[in-house]
């Protein structure tokens, strides 16, 4: 179905999205090798990462020549901790397939110059050709990345302080909620509308809301989502739970 300029695909389980959206993304690698992803972290796509890592396993899919960056990192927070995001990536993708390690982009959270990192992320990116596909999760309040709900919202990668309640939906990466970081860095708006592909990943009830506004609502910096129907090819894959607020069937 079509909305506002998105394609939205629906499924009838997160696992259906998963496995679907795997062989996608295989297909992508194989035709083209050294394709460029942008890579999301949290829990909608631990699916999709173990199916991929499946497919890795049984020959379907090679991903040598591909090149990530991941799309956002904890300020303050080193790669090799635990609780980083590069660290969540090495556990549930990329310690299970078969990455060059000089592929794989990410910001440096404990980086001195903060500024200096983000711009040289920017850099890569451009360097490497943009981004191919980029993958997106949704937080509840509609932030993609780290780009959080505002007044505006800001092109580059850069720095951005976290509202309450998205470090409340990452407290499960951390043993106590207040250890969750105030601050993160994260590929700005352009930086990801510039993505030749945009798929996001949407499963569950906590979504439906912040789906409906994305998909059938206004283009607004209050839902950073929402300016996916700026984009020429930008895909929304929600199974039923997620799509509850659209019009429509699961096929
Ligand atoms: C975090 C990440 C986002 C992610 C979102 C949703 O805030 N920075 O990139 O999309 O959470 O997470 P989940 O998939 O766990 O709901």
């Amino acid at each position: 179905m079509h909305v506002n300029g998105l394609t939205v695909r629906r499924f009838a389980s997160p696992l259906g999205a998963a496995r679907a959206l795997a062989r996608d993304i295989a297909t992508c690698v194989t035709a083209h090798p050294d394709l460029v992803l942008g890579l999301p972290t949290g829990r909608t796509p631990m699916p999709l990462y173990r199916r991929l890592a499946l497919l890795y396993r049984r020959g379907d899919v090679d991903f040598a020549r591909a090149t990530t960056f991941n799309l956002d990192e904890f300020v303050g927070v080193a790669p090799d901790d635990p609780h980083s995001y590069r660290a969540f990536m090495e556990r549930e993708f990329f310690g299970r397939v078969n990455f060059d390690p000089r592929r794989i982009h990410f910001l440096d959270g404990t980086a001195r110059d903060v500024e200096g990192e983000c711009r040289a992320y920017e850099r890569a990116i451009a360097r490497a050709g943009g981004i191919d596909l980029v993958l997106l999760g949704l937080g509840r309040n509609g932030h993609i990345g780290f780009n959080e709900p505002a007044d505006g919202l800001i092109a580059t990668t850069h720095r951005v302080r976290l509202t309450p309640a998205t470090r409340r939906s990452n407290a499960a990466l951390f043993a106590d909620r207040h250890h969750v970081p105030r601050e993160a860095l994260s590929m700005g708006m352009a930086t990801i509308l510039r993505a030749k592909r945009i798929v996001m990943l949407a499963t569950g009830a906590a979504k439906a809301d912040a789906v409906r506004k994305l998909v059938s609502g206004r283009i607004t910096p209050r839902l950073p989502a929402s300016f996916l129907q700026l984009h020429s090819c930008a895909e929304v894959w929600v199974d039923e739970a997620a799509a509850a607020g659209l019009t429509g069937r699961a096929r």
